[in-house]
């Protein structure tokens, strides 16, 4: 067996990124290239399982590129590309479609969220989306994922997926089990509005997340009209386990303080909330703003960002044709 390991991750070019999808992957993704190969993706056919404006889309794929990049993320070190420029994504998808099973797709609870009441209006691509996840994390056989907590059911599902092709076609091994790199402390970065949701781009309410292209005061507009609560900050964490807006605030805090949420929470027992956010705005201006900036300047050299997913195709095209010459071979495709 071959024990290389590998990381891939991607992420969707649907609108702005924001805090959430840094804490939970993005910041992730650049301290895992020190360590280890990686493939990072900006997934397009994800994108349009549900509708999107082609020239919308467009701009959108290159601004995520272009976010990646500001993040950290080195195309001398990392793979970086998106998902349709290399068609091996779907074509393996379609396989994968014939080994999933649809009791599997039947669990997931994000097709369920993102469908709605309306089930049978929803896009036959939303429903078998794992199937093209399992497909883009076993093409290049990566062994470690790199994704925030709402993530979790469907790496299980490749998981699954990976294993049955395994046993199907008699090849213990072939695909390796990838292993999900959930952050420890704050796997999910909640809502500001109403933190019993995930932030989230669809959010209506823009007031309901920071993003990495937020002015220093927009953060701080934001901030200070986050949801918090009405008392003073607990000295034990236990109490807040009903107050999921203030450990949101607090969670954030510690996760980019860098300073455990006991060791936070201790640091501003008997203050208001109104301190908190004060010193939150801060520091999250402080990593934020040049984040953003960097983007600003990205976004107009637009022939640049094509040519680093042009170059990073060319890399994840080499990879993927190999493995799936094999895989054609296992299912006994001529
Ligand atoms: P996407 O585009 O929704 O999100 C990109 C990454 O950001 C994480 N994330 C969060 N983490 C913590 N708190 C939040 N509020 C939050 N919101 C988003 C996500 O967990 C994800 O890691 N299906 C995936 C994209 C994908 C993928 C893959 C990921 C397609 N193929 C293969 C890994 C491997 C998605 O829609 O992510």
């Amino acid at each position: 067996m071959n024990n290389k390991k590998l990381v891939f991750s991607g992420v969707q070019p649907t609108g702005n990124l924001h805090l959430g999808n840094y804490l939970g992957a993005l910041k992730n993704f650049v301290s895992l290239q020190k360590e280890m190969e990686c493939i990072y993706c900006v997934v397009d056919l994800h994108a349009i399982t549900v509708f999107q404006k082609p020239s919308e889309l467009y701009n959108n794929v290159l601004e995520t590129t272009a976010s990646f990049l500001a993040t950290g993320l080195n195309p001398d070190k990392s793979i970086i590309f998106n998902q349709s420029s290399v068609s091996g994504h779907s074509e393996l998808a379609w396989i994968l479609n014939c080994v999933s099973r649809i009791g599997w797709l039947n669990r997931m609870t994000q097709f369920k969220d993102k469908a709605g009441s309306d089930k049978e209006k929803a896009s036959v691509g939303l429903y078998i989306y794992p199937n093209l996840m399992a497909a883009d994390i076993l093409l290049y056989k990566a062994t470690h994922v790199p994704v925030g907590a709402d993530q979790k059911q469907h790496l299980e599902l490749s998981r699954d997926i990976a294993q049955k092709f395994n046993n199907d076609f008699d090849c213990k091994n072939f695909f390796p089990l990838p292993e999900p790199l959930i952050p420890k402390n704050i796997s999910r970065v909640m809502s500001l509005r109403d933190a019993t949701k995930k932030m989230s781009k669809s959010e209506e309410s823009d007031y309901s997340r920071i993003n990495l292209k937020d002015s220093a005061d927009e953060i701080n507009r934001k901030i200070r009209k986050a949801k918090s609560d009405s008392q003073q900050i607990p000295d034990n964490i236990k109490l807040l386990e009903n107050k999921p807006e203030a450990l949101n605030l607090l969670n954030i805090y510690s996760e980019i303080s860098k300073n455990k949420l006991e060791a936070v929470v201790l640091e501003m027992a008997g203050k208001e909330y109104s301190f908190l956010k004060t010193k939150l705005a801060e520091i999250l201006i402080e990593e934020i703003t040049p984040i953003g900036k960097e983007l600003q300047k990205l976004l107009k050299d637009k022939s640049y960002l094509k040519t680093i997913l042009q170059k990073g195709s060319e890399k994840a095209s080499i990879i993927a044709e190999e493995n799936l010459k094999n895989i054609r071979d296992k299912v006994g495709l001529i």
